[in-house]
């Protein structure tokens, strides 16, 4: 599997106050929260569980919408390292976030306290 060709470690405790800062690199694209709306990039409310291109109302590429990922740590921890390469032709330009195991893990604990939009999905 990809995810672990580039060696993400399940296990790794998150922290959820630091998750919400590794998110600022992410929040001039996305949103997450009660008022979160889809901008550039899809809101990511509910994400952990998600299925690509699932948001409803954004304009995502079709190759997202096609993808048939669904959002795990292990698909997200791939996809935002190489989003390319998880989602060949997406249009998510991102790179250079400073990619490490802990890291990921804060952003999966925050990202978990964002439950699904009740309209989304
Ligand atoms: C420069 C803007 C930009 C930044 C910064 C950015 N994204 Fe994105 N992201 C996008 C766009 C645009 C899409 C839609 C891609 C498509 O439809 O092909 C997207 C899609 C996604 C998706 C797929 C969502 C879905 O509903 O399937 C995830 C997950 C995601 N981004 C996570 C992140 C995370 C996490 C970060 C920060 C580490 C981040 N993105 C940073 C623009 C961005």
């Amino acid at each position: 599997m990809l995810a672990a060709a580039i060696g993400y470690a399940q296990g790794v405790v998150g922290d959820v106050a630091a998750g919400k800062a590794a998110f600022a690199a992410c929040a001039s694209c996305h949103q997450v929260g009660a008022s979160a709306r889809n901008a550039f990039g899809p809101q990511l409310n509910g994400l952990i569980g998600r299925r690509a291109g699932g948001a409803a109302d954004y304009n995502y590429s079709l190759a997202m919408r096609q993808s048939q990922v669904i959002w795990s740590e292990q698909t997200l921890a791939a996809f935002i390292k190489r989003p390319d390469l998880v989602v060949p032709g997406n249009k998510m330009r991102f790179s250079g976030w400073g990619y490490d195991e802990k890291k990921l893990a804060n952003l999966f604990a925050y990202l978990r306290t964002f439950p699904p939009n009740p309209a989304a999905n």
